[in-house]
């Protein structure tokens, strides 16, 4: 994964959303910020961006330098995430612990322009079910030393830790909200987490996913998933759920019920629809789902027993080297492209109707990478899914918005995003004599050519007094085999 880096910018805002009928406050409304993307939009244009869309809160998966220097001073809340592979070493020695908080969490709080770090994530969703026992053994210790850190370090009031819990952490039976559990694999870790949580008054994080509901189970449509008023409601004895939050929701209020916490504060860490990459996956649809879900966290007319505290979309930017083993659309979640640029109609808050887009994004130059017509391409297959083994081909598979563009328009797409990874790098665009490198843009319709993000100057835009940065730039290492 490529790095990049930047200045900082400081700023406010805050939002909160009223409840209009029970006057509580629903509570916050953050983004994810992930930057698993080859060409990550600097941090300073992305606080910008938060900025300039009145986003109050952001959850990060690390604990990027770069990303934290550009959010001091910003008023921000902030949570930070502890990786899974570092639990097992957090676990093993408090003295680790502490020296993790020390460099990643405690130092933002001294000086001037100080990070809002409101929460440390320890792990991401590391109970997902495909992780196995990989992760599981390790997270409540890791919390534990963790905690024990902060209580050094005087932060045990200011910072809370939480653990991040997957979609599949708990389910029902036959869809009835009032089965509600946690799997039973992890009975036993989940009364641990909930009885630590509660301790030392931290929040539930938990991610809710209509989408992922609707793609696995034939009893979610469409409708009930985007908050549909004419959507079939579901039953369950004298309740009725008129759409998938509520249903997700309010299993797993009966799920924290059934061992004994149905009190504690649930924050939702994750919520959100993908825009590319699966059936039923694009703007529109994303759209009316983020519409749906404001609209409901403001006005409570629903079944539910009580709301999220805060809740967190996910996902503010689109990230092209996420892992594809969930499915096609996980490079797809962002409400705003890889560059910034909002996908479609929707605001953060009640001041504006719409999304304020990045501004003034250095792009390469206008160039792109496609096939060579004039050449024979009885062999150019065996290219195109060499390139697609690194670069980013969702969008052209079976769901994907470029799924219609014909051969070889399908194989241009995969020369081209393999040529912008390599940052317009010549030899990328060779092909064995197949590519061709083109100032005509190639993008058919819907189905957009992507040019990258120039990131070579952001080097010289790097504060000096962070000094604990990695390798600047680490450009994808993939060097064509012809
Ligand atoms: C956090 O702290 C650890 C341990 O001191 C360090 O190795 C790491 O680079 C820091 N940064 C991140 C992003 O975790
Ligand atoms: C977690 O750390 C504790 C304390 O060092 C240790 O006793 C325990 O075995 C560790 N857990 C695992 C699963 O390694
Ligand atoms: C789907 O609905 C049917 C009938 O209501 C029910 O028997 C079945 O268990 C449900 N399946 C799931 C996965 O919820
Ligand atoms: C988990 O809890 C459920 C319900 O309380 C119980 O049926 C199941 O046997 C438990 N599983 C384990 C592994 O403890
Ligand atoms: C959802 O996808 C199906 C199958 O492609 C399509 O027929 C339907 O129109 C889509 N609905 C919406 C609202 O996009
Ligand atoms: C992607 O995720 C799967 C399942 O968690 C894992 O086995 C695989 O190693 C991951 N791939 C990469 C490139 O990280
Ligand atoms: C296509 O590949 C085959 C097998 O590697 C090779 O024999 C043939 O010459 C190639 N055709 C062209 C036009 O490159
Ligand atoms: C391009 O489309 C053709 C058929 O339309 C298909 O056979 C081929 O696998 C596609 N190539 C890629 C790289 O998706």
């Amino acid at each position: 994964m490529a790095c990049s880096h930047w200045l900082f910018f400081l700023l406010l805002v805050a939002f909160t959303a009223e409840l209009s009928v029970t006057g509580i406050f629903a509570g916050a409304v953050g983004v994810n910020w992930g930057t698993e993307a080859s060409h990550p939009l600097p941090p300073s244009k992305v606080v910008e961006l938060l900025k300039s869309n009145g986003i109050a809160k952001v959850k990060l998966f690390d604990a990027d330098p770069k990303v934290l220097e550009a959010l001091s001073g910003s008023n921000i809340g902030v949570s930070v995430g502890i990786p899974n592979y570092m639990l097992k070493s957090l676990n093993a020695s408090r003295k680790v612990a502490e020296s993790w908080l020390h460099d990643n969490v405690t130092r933002y709080f001294n000086g001037g322009n100080r990070v809002r770090i409101e929460y440390v994530a320890v792990g991401d969703e590391p109970f997902l079910q495909s992780y196995g026992n990989q992760y599981r053994p390790f997270v409540i210790g890791a919390a534990m030393n963790i905690q024990n850190a902060l209580a050094k370090a005087s932060l045990a009031s200011e910072v809370k830790v939480v653990v991040p819990s997957s979609f599949d952490s708990f389910l029902s039976e036959s869809g009835r909200p009032s089965s509600g559990h946690f799997r039973t694999d992890l009975n036993k870790t989940m009364i641990e987490l909930l009885s630590f949580l509660s301790k030392h008054h931290s929040p539930f994080f938990v991610t809710i996913s209509p989408f992922l509901s609707f793609h696995q189970n034939k009893n979610i449509s469409l409708d009930f998933s985007l908050f549909k008023e004419t959507a079939k409601a579901h039953k369950d004895g004298r309740s009725t759920y008129r759409n998938s939050f509520d249903l997700s929701y309010a299993t797993l209020v009966s799920a924290l019920s059934s061992i004994g916490f149905p009190e504690i504060d649930i924050i939702v860490s994750k919520i959100g629809w993908p825009t590319d990459g699966a059936v039923n996956a694009t703007s529109p649809t994303a759209e009316a789902f983020l519409k749906g879900l404001i609209v409901h966290l403001e006005k409570k007319t629903g079944s539910l027993p009580r709301l999220p505290v805060e809740t967190y979309i996910e996902s503010l930017l689109d990230e092209d080297q996420r892992n594809l083993s969930s499915g096609n659309f996980e490079r797809h979640w962002g409400v705003f492209t890889f560059d910034g640029q909002a996908k479609y109609s929707f605001s953060f808050n009640h001041n504006s109707k719409k999304l304020v887009n990045a501004q003034n994004v250095q792009y390469l130059a206008p160039k792109w990478c496609v096939v060579n017509n004039n050449k024979d391409l009885s062999n150019v297959s065996a290219k195109a899914l060499e390139a697609c083994s690194v670069a980013d081909c969702t969008s052209i598979l079976p769901g994907g918005s470029c799924s219609g563009i014909r051969w070889p328009g399908n194989v241009s797409y995969a020369f081209n995003s393999l040529y912008q990874q390599n940052d317009h790098n010549a030899e990328s665009c060779n092909f064995g004599g197949l590519g061709l490198i083109t100032t005509v843009d190639p993008s058919v319709d819907d189905c957009r050519f992507s040019i990258q993000l120039d990131t070579s100057h952001s080097s010289s835009q790097i504060p000096i007094l962070f000094q604990s940065w990695p390798l600047l730039l680490s450009f994808l290492p993939y060097v064509l085999n012809l």
